[in-house]
C-alpha cells in the first residue's frame, strides 16, 4: 500500500475570501474532498497526509469529520512545496513504499489516472515520477527539462527559467510518486537559492538525476486533470469542466441531454438510457434516475432523489429526498421533499409538500401512494399519508391521512352572485 501527501497549507489570496481555498466546492463538494477521494477511489493508499497551515483549524476539521484515513500535518510557516512535503518525514521514517503527493487545489484528477500514473512508474521501474502535461500557453508553470535523448533533467519555475526555457510547453502538474526509501533524504538537502528564495519540491528531480535514480516523467492526456484553483473566476471554470466530463459520460451512455451548456448534473447523479433532460435543469447530490423520464426545462433535484422509470417532472418543480415510481407527473411548479409517491400519480401544479415546520425545525414525510390525483395548488402538511386512488380537489390543505379511494377537498365552496357587478355600478 501507498501513502499520499496533499499540500493544503497554501493561502488562497486570490480567491478573496474568508473560507480556506481547499474548503471551497464544486457541486457541495470541497475542492480538498475531490482529491482525498480521487486517491481514496485507486484503492492503492491506505494512509493520506494532507499539509496544513493557513486557516489549520478549519481544513484539520474538515478532514476529522470526513475521513478516516487521512490525517493533517502542520507546516508553519510555509516555506515552499518541499518543505511542505518534508513535514512527513518523521511520519515515514521507515516506510519503503511508494509516496505519491498531490495538491488540494486541483480538484479534477481522477482516480484512472493517478491509478495509470502509478502504474507506468512501477513498469519504468521509475524511482521517481513526475505527471507532466503539453500546454499551448504553459505561462506560470514549471517546465519539465529534458536532456536530448529525451530522459527527464529537472524541472525549472518560471521564476528561474531563461528565455530559452520559457519557449519548453512540457509543464509540471504538480503530482509525483516516489520511491520513499530511495528520495527521502532528497528533502533534507534541498536549498532555497531560487527567485522565490524557497524550498522547491520541483529541485528532487535533479537530486534524483545525480544521484543515479531512474526519473521519468508520465504525460497527462486530458489537460483539464490538472486544472488548478487560484481564483473564483477559476472555480466556474473547474465547475463546467466537471460538469462536462458528467455530462459526456451520461451522453456516452444513452440519456439525452438538450442543452449540455444549461444543464448541470453532479458527479453522484446515476441516468439510465433514454431518459431526457431538458434546458436549464441543475441536478445536485446523489440521485438515481431511471429510463423514459423527462426532467425540466428549468427543474431541480437538490439529492437523495430516487426516480423510477416514465416519470417526469417538469419546470419549476423541484425534488429532494424522495423517491417517486413509475409513470407519476410533476409537470408544473411544484415542491416534493421528503416524501414517497406511488406510481401513476398525478400531482398537480403548485402542489407543495410542506415538509418543514421552522419553529420546531423538524422534517418530517409525505407518503403519497400509487393512484392519487392531486388537485392544483394543494398543500399536503407532513406528515402525512394519501392512500392509494385518492383524489385531492384543488386548492386543498391537507393536514390529516386521507383512506383510499376518498375525494379529500377542502376549499370553499364557490358561490356565483348574479348581477352583482352591475349593483356596484351606480
Ligand atoms: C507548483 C510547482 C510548479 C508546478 C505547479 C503546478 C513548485 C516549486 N512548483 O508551483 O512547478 O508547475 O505547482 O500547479 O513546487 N503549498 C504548501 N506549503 C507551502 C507552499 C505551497 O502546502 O509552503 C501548497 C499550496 O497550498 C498548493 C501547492 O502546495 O496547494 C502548490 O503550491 P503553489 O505555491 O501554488 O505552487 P506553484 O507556484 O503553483
Ligand atoms: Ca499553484
Amino acid at each position: 500500500m501507498l501513502k499520499s501527501v496533499i499540500l493544503a497549507a497554501g493561502k488562497g489570496t486570490r480567491m478573496k475570501s474568508e473560507t480556506p481555498k481547499v474548503l471551497h466546492t464544486i457541486f457541495d463538494k470541497t475542492l480538498l474532498g475531490y482529491v482525498v477521494d480521487a486517491v481514496n477511489q485507486t484503492g492503492l493508499a491506505d494512509e493520506n497526509f494532507v499539509i496544513v497551515g493557513h486557516q489549520a483549524e478549519r481544513v484539520e476539521e474538515f478532514i476529522k469529520e470526513n475521513y478516516e484515513n487521512a490525517r493533517t500535518v502542520l507546516q508553519s510557516p510555509q516555506l515552499g512545496t518541499g518543505h511542505a512535503v518534508s513535514m512527513v518525514l518523521p511520519y515515514l521514517n521507515n516506510f519503503d513504499g511508494e509516496v505519491i503527493i498531490l495538491c488540494g487545489d486541483t480538484p479534477l484528477i481522477t482516480s484512472d489516472t493517478l491509478k495509470e500514473f502509478v502504474e507506468y512508474h512501477k513498469t519504468t521501474k521509475s524511482d521517481l515520477t513526475v505527471i507532466s502535461a503539453i500546454f499551448d500557453n504553459p505561462a506560470n508553470y514549471g517546465r519539465i527539462l529534458r536532456d536530448t535523448a529525451g530522459k527527464v533533467n529537472g524541472i525549472v519555475e518560471e521564476k528561474d527559467a531563461t528565455q530559452e526555457e520559457k519557449k519548453i510547453k512540457e509543464i509540471n502538474a504538480g503530482i509525483y510518486c516516489l520511491n520513499w526509501a530511495k528520495v527521502k533524504s532528497a528533502f533534507s538537502e534541498l536549498k532555497t537559492n531560487n527567485a522565490q528564495g524557497e524550498y522547491y519540491l520541483t529541485d528532487i528531480l535533479k537530486w534524483g538525476n545525480e544521484h543515479g535514480l531512474n526519473v521519468n516523467a508520465y504525460i497527462l492526456k486530458d489537460n483539464t486533470e490538472i486544472y488548478g484553483i487560484n481564483s473564483k473566476a477559476n472555480l466556474a471554470q473547474a465547475a463546467k469542466f466537471l460538469n462536462q466530463r458528467v455530462i459526456n459520460k451520461h451522453l456516452a451512455n444513452g440519456v439525452t441531454i438538450i442543452d449540455p451548456s444549461t444543464t448541470w448534473i453532479s458527479p453522484e447523479t446515476e441516468i439510465e438510457p433514454d431518459t431526457v433532460i431538458y434546458p436549464s435543469t441543475y441536478i445536485e447530490g446523489e440521485n438515481k434516475i431511471g429510463k423514459y423520464c423527462k426532467i425540466g426545462p428549468f427543474a431541480h433535484l437538490r439529492g437523495g432523489v430516487v426516480l423510477d422509470d416514465y416519470v417526469k417532472i417538469g419546470n419549476f418543480v423541484e425534488v429532494k429526498k424522495a423517491h417517486i415510481k413509475s409513470h407519476t407527473n410533476a409537470c408544473h411548479l411544484t415542491y416534493i421533499g421528503d416524501a414517497e409517491v406511488g406510481s401513476n400519480v398525478n400531482v398537480g401544479a403548485g402542489t407543495i409538500t410542506a415538509n418543514y415546520n421552522p419553529l420546531t425545525k423538524e422534517k418530517s414525510q409525505t407518503i403519497i401512494e400509487d393512484n392519487v390525483k392531486i388537485g392544483s395548488n394543494s398543500v399536503l402538511v407532513a406528515p402525512v399519508k394519501v392512500e392509494e386512488g385518492t383524489n385531492i380537489g384543488a386548492l386543498s390543505v391537507i393536514t390529516k391521512d386521507i383512506p383510499s379511494w376518498a375525494l379529500a377537498i377542502t376549499r370553499a365552496p364557490l358561490r356565483i352572485i348574479e348581477n352583482w357587478v352591475k349593483k356596484q355600478i351606480k
